[in-house]
């Protein structure tokens, strides 16, 4: 699978890309993820602007058309797979667990993250690219997001994490739509909290129901909007 990322501030991936998960399933080429600098594609005068102020007036700076339809495009031509085009922005459509399973079946994703006040409202008429938000809150810009998306895509694909089944079992997964139940390790006693006697005496059958009553109480009790 292919990303790619358009952003002003390609350096903000960089820790997050080098490290654990991501670092591992990079190097064993199950994902290529490639950063473009939309300022490459700005005028090229001293500045190289990519921003201006809204018609009609209003707060901050608003990204331009030009040069972020002439980066998507000429990021498109650099490999022959057709992409999904994402666009992050607090007005898009909610990222959830289903989203991600989605977008792990696809070959590439180009995501355009903005700064500023977003973008000029012809980038999404011309290149009509899917909004997506990943919550209601707002951040300083996509990149952020970005790195959400990935995260959550990147595990699911073949292969990245050791044990194929493993993301199954998560929450919101498409096994599992409820919170998970809760788990233990040793020691069996730590400063007076034990661990529940049904997980050390070996009945597989009470430890499953047990897990199971865990689910539904800690969903209803923290999201029961999720019963
Ligand atoms: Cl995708 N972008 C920005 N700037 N803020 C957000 C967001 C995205 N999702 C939630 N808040």
């Amino acid at each position: 699978m292919r990303f790619d990322i358009v952003t002003l501030f390609p350096a903000i991936f960089d820790g997050y890309l080098t490290q654990g998960l991501l670092d591992k399933a990079i190097k064993r080429d199950l994902v290529q993820i490639h950063r473009h600098d939309l300022r490459n594609w700005a005028p090229d005068t001293p500045h190289r602007p990519v921003d201006d102020k809204p018609f009609g007036g209003g707060p901050g700076m608003l990204i331009q058309v030009q040069p972020t339809v002439n980066c998507v495009r000429a990021v498109e031509q650099m490999a022959d797979a057709p992409s999904r085009r994402i666009l992050l922005t607090p007005q898009g459509k909610r990222f959830d667990q289903r989203m991600a399973e989605d977008l792990a079946h696809n070959d590439r994703v180009l995501m355009l993250c903005g700064r500023y006040e977003g973008f000029d409202q012809r980038v999404i008429d011309i290149l009509e690219p899917e909004e997506v938000s990943i919550g209601d809150f707002v951040l300083n810009g996509g990149e952020v997001a970005a790195m959400v998306i990935v995260d959550a895509v990147v595990r699911l694909l073949p292969g990245v994490l050791g044990d194929e089944n493993s993301s199954l079992e998560d929450s919101f997964s498409r096994g599992n739509r409820l919170l998970e139940f809760p788990q233990y390790t040793r020691p069996r006693e730590f400063e007076g909290h034990t661990v529940p006697d049904v997980l050390l005496g070996g009945d597989h059958g009470a430890i499953a129901r047990w897990r199971e009553d865990q689910i539904q109480q800690r969903t209803k009790q923290r999201r029961s909007d999720l019963l």
